[in-house]
């Protein structure tokens, strides 16, 4: 019978006989998967891993200091990367949403492969690619959905071995497994996040400006959600900047400013999903803060589609 606690064991057994001695690197997101791939790895090899986070910029508010600590406390052997200028860099001007994939999953084996080349002898490359994500970048039907950065690409390239260990799991599986190897709760029932992060939630081209508001009203969602127990109700959450400006009035002026698009949806697996059905005063609090608070937005929607036909994210 499938328990955590089975699956820990024979994970780390066999992880050990596949790794031996062998170094591996990998690169920690600040998400569920990524983390509890490192957790287990290092119950298996020890200081045989070494985990890379990059910061593209793309992260939530102080996301990467935050998480940085928390991994440090789990004992994790940890580099921090801040790539964010050279990420800004070379998404200047960029649209189209699969190009800005490419280009951060690019932009991510470039700062790896340069981060592992500083480190001797490492063979593998461990990532914490789960079952989903698989299955939304097969080409069934003849057409890619979407390309998740996180499949594929980087071990050609770096020539290195490839370690997936939770490829045939399921996020509720994942979780509970983190559990099981003693992660705190809060950082096991973290909402999935993208791993182009707000690249994807900024429609359009992406500045650092954009990138600062996006952050910003993402905070007052998340942070109203925790605040107001529906954190833990829905799948996930995030606030989208549309490239949209729209007439509103302040005072006695005519503003002409960006709007933000709040979502929020409940699933099991991400591959269905239904819009969350948040309060009408919950969501008129969140849409007064952000108005009030964030500078260059004068208008919250809130996003009542399903998936499908919609998908969670917007790009
Ligand atoms: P969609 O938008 O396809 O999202 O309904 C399904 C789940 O996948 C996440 N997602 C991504 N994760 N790289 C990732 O690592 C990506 O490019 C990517 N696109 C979507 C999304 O946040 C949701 O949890």
């Amino acid at each position: 019978d499938w328990t955590p606690a089975s699956f820990i064991e024979t994970t780390v057994q066999e992880l050990k006989e596949q790794l031996g001695d062998d170094k591996v690197i990998l690169a920690l997101s600040g998400g569920v998967d990524s983390s509890v791939t490192a957790v287990l790895l290092n119950k298996a090899i020890g200081r045989n891993l070494t985990c890379i986070f990059v910061d593209h910029g793309l992260l939530r508010k102080n996301e990467f200091e935050t998480v940085l600590e928390n991994y440090e406390h789990l004992g994790l052997n940890v580099i921090g990367v801040d790539a964010k200028t050279y990420f800004y860099k070379e998404l200047e001007g960029v649209t189209d949403p699969e190009r800005k994939r490419k280009i951060i999953g690019k932009g991510f084996i470039d700062v790896f492969d340069r981060e592992a080349h500083k480190l001797e002898d490492i063979k593998w490359l461990a990532q914490g690619t789960i079952y989903p994500d698989i299955i939304e970048s097969l080409s069934i039907t003849g057409v890619t959905i979407k390309s998740h950065h996180n499949v594929g690409g980087l071990p050609e390239k770096m020539h290195l071995k490839l370690c997936e260990p939770l490829k045939l799991l399921f996020k509720d599986e994942v979780r509970k497994i983190g559990l099981e190897l003693g992660m705190q709760p809060h950082l096991i029932h973290r909402h999935p996040f993208p791993g182009p992060g707000l690249g994807i939630r900024i429609l359009g081209d992406i500045t650092p400006e954009k990138v600062r508001i996006a952050q910003d009203a993402d905070d007052i969602f998340i942070s109203n959600l925790r605040t107001a127990g529906l954190y833990d109700k829905v799948w996930q959450a995030g606030a989208i900047l549309l490239p949209v400006q729209s007439v509103g009035v302040m005072g006695d002026e005519r503003t002409y400013e960006n709007t933000v698009a709040l979502r929020a949806v409940t699933s099991t697996d991400a591959m269905t999903a239904d819009w969350a059905h948040l309060p009408y005063e919950f969501l008129a609090k969140v849409s007064n803060e952000i108005i009030n608070k964030v500078k260059g937005v004068n208008r919250v929607v809130y996003d009542i589609s399903s998936k499908p036909p919609a998908t969670i994210e917007w790009e």
